[in-house]
């Protein structure tokens, strides 16, 4: 598995953190930076790292900014991205099991490290169920490409 993982100037030591931890189960992990505590603007590590799952170049992304919200937007304004963010291990699996979630968020202001570790664990290895929610998140294609949803009218 390999693993895009970005980052604003409030989560460098949370991402260091999580990249050893990812790296110890034997996951690759690509790291866009940033890697100072300088101020940042997270949009473009949350670019970044969208594009590279969306390319299909690395099969997942973590971003970590204050909060998970802003790094999060940004990831999903590329198409093809379903950023989650996630304070706890339940919505973490979820996310991937019911969402297709391709990239998974989290605030460094809001959880713990042990709370982060867990987070990735669960997204790492929970699988997407397809099926009904295969539909759902088909939908959700729909509206991204078309602006529009015909389940809708
Ligand atoms: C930076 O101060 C903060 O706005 C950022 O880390 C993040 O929380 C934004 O959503």
């Amino acid at each position: 598995m390999k693993l895009a993982i970005g980052n604003d100037h409030v989560a460098v030591e949370m991402k260091n953190e999580i990249k050893k931890h990812l790296e110890g189960k034997g996951i690759e992990v690509i790291d866009v930076g940033t890697n100072s505590t300088d101020r940042f603007d997270y949009p473009i590590s949350g670019y970044k790292v969208a594009k590279m799952v969306a390319s299909g170049e690395v099969d997942g992304g973590v971003l970590i900014c204050g909060t998970g919200l802003g790094i999060s937007l940004a990831a999903n304004k590329v198409k093809g991205i379903r950023a989650c963010v996630c304070s706890e291990p339940y919505t973490a699996k979820l996310s991937r099991q019911h969402n297709n979630s391709n990239i998974i968020a989290f605030g460094a202001r809001v959880i713990g490290i042990e709370m982060a570790k867990m987070i990735v664990d669960e997204w790492v290895n929970a699988d997407f169920e397809g099926d009904r929610h295969q539909r759902r998140v088909d939908m959700l294609k729909e509206i991204e490409e078309t602006q529009h949803l015909k389940a809708a009218e």
